[in-house]
């Protein structure tokens, strides 16, 4: 990839899938699964095509070279695709995932801070005490034998942790009925999904059931998280001292906004921030522990492996009890792993050029949308061996399994460069922890096995009819 130099093909010889006239591929999609559409397509047609939405081409590339390479030249040469910072702008939340350039620079600095190591560290006690609650909840639930959504209960520890460790408060959902945050935060993804990719902005004119539904939901959204700031800057001021050592996120935004040097921020970005942080850390967590969940039930030999190492770590413990057990699990680490390799919360990025770049000896105008395809180069032959198949042992050093080859380029679930996912660590302080105490305590099986568990895209990608029971653990 490079700055046109030289002459190259146009964007409209690119190959695509054929379309009708003036729409082009427009009635073909279907957005829960455009990811999946556009995988087939792409097998077809090679690694770098088109689409056409209406007149406008978008380029869909899946060459893990060119994809590293976009994910690395941000924010200069690279963004993510315009759409997505425009539709969360009008939401009220342009938070550190929608920003670009200097805005979003200073955002960074804060955010990654505050989600660093040092403060998991010292974070890890509120997380058992979390994880504590979800083995009630849980328990709870074999003891009635009820089915569970599995990812609507896994949400309710990721939501519970992120708004401990980011916000210092303990929401509690996993101990509370009724309406939660996390209803109206669901209803935001789907919706940023949809938004994007419309062919104009609809709901500017009209207001559907579901943009009705959007609005009362961050009416939600704002009181809750208003409230966090209002109980937050009160603490502060009965606690001078914070200011000099905030002991997490919002403490630490709204030092700086108080502070002489450094940077100011508006009443406006430290809410979008609280509101990124929720969503950001919410759904992508809780689907990932969910699909492991999946896969536990699906293979039953690699569960086995997996109970092995955490019993033999736990001791007499029902769950991991120390920060730096987090580390010594590599067998848990590979069977999450491989989940994200099959089931990555965002098996596309949409990116869009800030100037014209060729690539693969295509000229492609600044401003073109670019939808960079990650599962597929993540499930090809030619960067992971047998890529149909679930097998952690891919993963393993130690592992005697041929499953060449295994091109970690390819493997992008947190994506890479500047704007890697600086929640991380968290998350997989969090998938272990809840996996751990998962597969030691319970098991797990299929509320209905006639149905199956499908993909399904909402700006993340999201396990649909995962209804489970839980049952506590048979002893081998
Ligand atoms: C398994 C769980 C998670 C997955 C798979 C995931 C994945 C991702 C991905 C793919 C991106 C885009 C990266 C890029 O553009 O290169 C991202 C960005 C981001 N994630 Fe995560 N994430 C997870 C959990 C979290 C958590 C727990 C938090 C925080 C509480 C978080 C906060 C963020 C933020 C703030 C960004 C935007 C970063 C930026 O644009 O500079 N994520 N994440």
């Amino acid at each position: 990839m490079s700055a046109v130099s030289s002459p190259a093909k146009s964007i409209h010889e690119l190959p695509g899938p054929k379309g009708l006239p003036l729409v082009g591929n427009l009635f073909q999609i279907d957005l829960s699964i455009f990811h999946q559409q556009l995988e087939r397509w792409c097998d077809e047609l090679g690694p770098i095509f088109k689409i056409k939405m209406g007149s406008a081409a978008i380029a869909v590339i899946a060459d893990p070279e060119i994809i590293n390479q976009i994910l690395r030249d941000r924010p200069t040469t690279w963004r993510r695709r315009r759409t997505i910072e425009n539709v969360i702008a009008e939401m009220g939340f342009n938070g550190v995932f929608s920003s670009e350039g200097e805005r979003w620079r200073r955002q960074r600095k804060v955010v990654a801070l505050a989600l660093n190591s040092a403060h998991l560290n010292q974070f890890f006690p509120k997380m058992l005490a979390t994880t504590e609650r979800l083995m009630r909840r849980w328990e709870a639930a074999a003891a009635s034998g009820e089915s569970v959504d599995l990812c609507r209960d896994v949400m309710r520890y990721t939501v519970d942790i992120t708004t401990q460790l980011a916000f210092g408060v303990n929401v509690n959902t996993l101990e509370t009925d009724g309406p939660v945050i996390q209803q109206q935060l669901d209803k935001v993804f789907p919706m940023i999904g949809k938004r994007m990719n419309a062919p104009f902005p609809y709901w500017r004119y009209f207001r559907g059931p579901k943009d009705r539904e959007l609005e009362q939901a961050i009416a939600g959204i704002e009181e809750t998280v208003n409230g966090f700031i209002t109980d937050c800057r009160q603490r502060m001021r009965d606690q001078p001292e914070l200011y000099e050592a905030p002991t997490n996120f919002l403490e630490a935004i709204i030092a700086a906004q108080t502070a002489e040097q450094g940077e100011n921020f508006g009443d406006d970005e430290i809410y979008a921030n609280v509101v990124t942080l929720l969503l950001a850390g919410e759904d992508t967590t809780a689907n990932t522990i969910a699909w492991a969940g999946h896969y536990f039930m699906e293979f039953p030999e690699y569960l086995e492996q997996v109970r092995a190492e955490v019993d033999a770590l736990c001791g007499t413990a029902r769950s991991l009890t120390e920060h730096k057990q987090l580390s010594e699990l590599p067998y848990l680490e590979a069977f999450a792993n491989e989940t994200m390799r099959l089931k990555p919360v965002g098996p596309l990025f949409p990116m869009e050029p800030n100037e014209d770049v060729e690539l693969l000896g295509y000229q492609i105008p600044k401003r073109t949308p670019v939808i960079a395809l990650t599962r597929h180069i993540a499930i090809n032959s030619s960067n992971f061996g047998k890529p149909d198949t679930f097998n952690p042992e891919r993963w393993l050093k130690s592992s005697e399994v041929d499953l060449a080859p295994h091109n970690t380029q390819a493997f992008l679930p947190f994506g890479t460069g500047p704007r890697f996912c600086p929640g991380r660590n968290l998350a997989l302080a969090e998938i272990k922890m809840a996996l751990a105490m998962l597969c030691r305590n319970f098991d797990l099986t299929p509320s209905d096995p006639n149905v199956p568990v499908k993909e399904k895209l909402a700006f993340a990608m999201l396990p649909m009819n995962l209804k489970v029971r839980f049952s506590r653990r048979k002893q081998n």
